[in-house]
């Protein structure tokens, strides 16, 4: 006998708002009846799983979305077996959009055993048109499809998507809903949001990027940079400090030219100065600094402030002056050096640690002779190492002299080589001392251990019980096993 197909009864709209965040919380309400008709069909609650790549951005907004789903009624459930599959996609490297298309197959798999499941894809891959046509043509069951500016739209989206998806509305073979901005200058504030650890937090400061290094795909899929103002991001900190929350990681593309496009113009630095006064915010960190913007100013606050954790990510890229031209990075290897001179000097027991791509357009040896000189003189505390990845759209893409992958791969692993025997040479510098740890977790290996981190981001292992989590203690760093320490309480 066939089952009788749900369908979802759809709700009378009035009045809807036109500004914002107040629409939204509107569709939350009608989403929210939605969710509670598809439940009551089902015959529980309904379940969402945010599977999230990419940087930080993506993790912060994976945060947002997490928020607006568990308003609407919906509950976490940590695998794939949920009503709601979100994929927060990331496109800077060609292999991740692979991968996404390869998950996808296995979701519709999925989809056939659940008359109430919706696929929905976000993110930076979504914003690019090729991936858009592809998903419309091959992955006919997905629901949703929304890019990286319209997200504080998110209520909205997914009441529009249960409409077509279960309402008597919708069509056979798909019901997709598609809307995707190609860049917005909005910021809405004041969303429902969750987040991964009650007691440290992304907080993001910008959006998007101006920056177009030749290589590099998130301006175009991020848009033009754009700085939340000043007391909206006091505030938001002040709210999550008043939540519990101890640590910040301040997010950005270039944290460093924050606020040159406010109305009221404030640097970094002097943001930095009014999130320090903030009592009971224990510790400050920030990601990312390009090194053409890091002032003086900054190196100045970052030498006096009690809060701001003794780590910089400074992304070097290529060692090589020409090849940094190539790249659109606008400084040199000089300049880049000297930079490293000072703020070491300011900061002494800073850890550094950065970003490499190897194999852009033209590197010959030499240049890249120049990126493990660099290596060697700085000497990083950790290295991400990239290949470089074509991304269509990006000017170093019809570059000249695409480099061979044998020569790619090769140079590729004498950096790693060398990058991880720098690091493990470092590791454990600071044995014997004792420092306060933020303690973040229980030990996954042994319950009798808690894991957490010192101010320069080592991670430290203790005993101690779980009430420790999410405090800040002293410990005693006794040895360094790899790459980590093994400490006691003081
Ligand atoms: N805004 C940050 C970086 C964001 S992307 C910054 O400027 O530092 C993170 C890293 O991915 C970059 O630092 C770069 O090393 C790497 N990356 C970006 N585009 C790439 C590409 N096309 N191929 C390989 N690596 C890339
Ligand atoms: Fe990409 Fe450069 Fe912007 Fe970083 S600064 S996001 S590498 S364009
Ligand atoms: Fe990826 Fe987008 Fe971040 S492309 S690295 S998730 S800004």
């Amino acid at each position: 006998m066939m089952e009788e197909k749900f369908v979802l009864k759809l709700i009378d709209k009035q009045q809807i708002p036109e500004t914002e965040p107040e629409r939204q919380y509107y569709f939350m309400d009608i989403a929210r009846e939605y969710a509670k008709q598809i439940a009551g069909a089902k015959g529980s609650p309904l379940t969402f799983h945010v599977s999230t790549f990419g940087c930080q951005m993506n993790a912060r907004d994976s945060e947002k979305l997490t928020g607006i789903l568990e308003t609407i009624g919906y509950v976490e459930e940590d695998s794939e077996k949920a009503d709601f599959v979100l994929y927060n996609t990331c496109t800077v490297r060609e292999n991740a959009n692979n991968k996404v298309y390869g998950r996808l197959g296995y979701l519709s798999g999925l989809q056939k055993k659940n008359p109430f499941m919706m696929i929905g894809m976000c993110g930076c891959m979504m914003q690019e048109p090729a991936v858009v046509e592809k998903i419309q043509q091959s992955y006919r069951f997905v629901s949703l499809i929304f890019g990286t500016h319209n997200i504080y739209k998110f209520a909205e989206l997914m009441a529009t998507a249960m409409e077509n998806t279960f309402g008597p509305q919708r069509k056979k073979g798909s019901s997709m809903t598609i809307d995707i901005w190609k860049d917005t200058d909005q910021i809405v504030e004041d969303l429902p949001v969750e987040r991964k650890y009650s007691f440290k937090s992304g907080v993001n400061i910008m959006f998007g990027c101006n920056n177009f290094c030749s290589y590099c795909i998130v301006p175009y899929v991020r848009g033009r940079e754009r700085s939340r103002e000043p007391k909206e991001i006091l505030r938001e900190i002040e709210r999550l400090v008043a939540d519990g929350v101890v640590e910040v990681m301040l997010l950005g593309q270039n944290v460093n030219s924050y606020g040159t496009n406010l109305e009221t113009p404030m640097s970094f630095a002097e943001l930095l100065k009014e999130i320090e006064n903030i009592e009971g915010l224990e510790r400050i960190r920030f990601m990312t600094s390009h090194p053409k913007d890091l002032s003086d100013e900054l190196i100045e606050v970052m030498k006096h402030s009690k809060k701001i954790c003794k780590h910089l990510h400074l992304p070097l890229q290529s060692g090589s002056s020409r090849i940094l031209g190539l790249m659109n990075r606008r400084y040199d290897k000089e300049h880049y050096l000297e930079l490293v001179e000072k703020i070491r000097a300011a900061v002494p027991d800073i850890a550094l640690t950065t970003d490499i791509i190897v194999g852009f357009p033209g590197e010959s040896e030499e240049d890249f002779a120049e990126t493990l000189d660099v290596v060697r003189k700085v000497r990083y505390d950790s290295a991400f190492t990239f290949i470089y990845s074509k991304r269509t759209g990006t000017p170093a893409a019809t570059m000249q002299d695409q480099v061979p992958e044998d020569v790619v791969k090769e140079r590729f692993d004498r950096l790693l080589k060398e990058v991880q025997e720098i690091a493990a040479e470092k590791a454990g510098a600071l044995t014997g001392q004792t420092l306060p740890v933020l303690v973040e977790e229980q030990n996954g290996q042994d319950e009798r251990l808690v894991t957490g981190r010192l101010s320069n981001n080592a991670t430290v292992h203790l005993p101690g019980s779980p009430e420790l989590i999410g405090k800040i203690v002293n410990v005693t760093l006794k040895e360094c096993k790899g790459f980590y320490y093994l400490g006691e309480l003081a």
